[in-house]
């Protein structure tokens, strides 16, 4: 089995499943001119997304990893009516554009971008104290996982739902003498989350047009 029929599935479910999309296609053009890189969620994994916060009920979704907004813009159609999501990037380049994006789907009054390291940011929403975050997708520097989720693990409260991308990275996870950092970054993300008391987790192999790959979904079942 190769990435080129993962593909072509990946494209027989979207032309079925997933009606042309002005906004998201907008975004994809955009993202590919301003030179961003093509590492956004793929348009099954996008529409999985939008399900899992509509299944939420989600009124507060945090993201870590903006790049320009596509996976934001999917999170973003999927909250509960007068909803708000913050994502985070690190990068103004990528924030800029995805800002763009977000006013093309009509989102910008619903998404606040947040530009800086995401771990300050995490910091600071902790310190300010709002109302914990129903849904959280995690998606950028995979070395930042193992922290992300302990500073996460201050912004939810049980029934939350946290979700992260990458965390299979074409199996090498399974190698424990692995020295890439970022998989050493997804294996101590899991091992917390298997460790973790206040949560109950999985990892889902995927494959399609990005690769073979995976998520982590764990849900909150105690008030951290
Ligand atoms: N969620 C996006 C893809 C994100 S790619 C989508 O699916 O559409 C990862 C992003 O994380 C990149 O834009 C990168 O600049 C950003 N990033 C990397 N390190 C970061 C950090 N320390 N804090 C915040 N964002 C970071
Ligand atoms: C890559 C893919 C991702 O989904 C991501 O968040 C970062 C990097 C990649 O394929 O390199
Ligand atoms: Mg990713």
């Amino acid at each position: 089995m190769t990435l080129e029929r993962w593909t072509a599935v990946d494209r027989y479910v979207s032309d079925l499943l997933l009606p042309s999309d002005p906004a998201l296609q907008a975004a994809l053009d955009a993202s590919a001119a301003a030179g961003l890189p093509a590492i956004q969620v793929s348009p099954p994994q996008g529409k999985l997304l939008f399900l899992i916060a509509q299944v939420q009920k989600a009124r507060t979704i945090l993201e870590i990893g903006t790049l320009g907004g596509y996976s934001t813009i999917w999170l973003a159609r999927g909250l509960a009516p007068d909803g708000r999501l913050i994502t985070l990037e690190i990068d103004p380049r990528h924030a800029a554009i995805a800002q763009a994006n977000l006013a093309r789907a009509g989102l910008s009054d619903v998404v606040d971008v947040r530009v800086g390291p995401a771990r300050d940011t995490l910091r600071q929403l902790a310190q300010d104290g709002n109302e914990p975050f129903d849904l959280v997708f995690i998606d950028a520097d995979k070395p930042g996982y193992p922290e992300y989720l302990t500073l996460v693990l201050r912004l939810v409260r049980r029934g939350s739902l946290i979700v992260a991308d990458n965390v299979v990275r074409d199996g090498a996870v399974a190698d424990a003498s692995s020295t890439d950092p970022n998989v050493q970054g997804v294996r101590r993300f899991n091992a917390m989350l298997a460790a973790e008391p206040r949560v109950s987790a999985t990892v889902l192999q995927t494959v399609g047009s990005k690769g073979y790959d995976g998520f982590a979904v764990a849900l909150v079942t105690a008030d951290p």
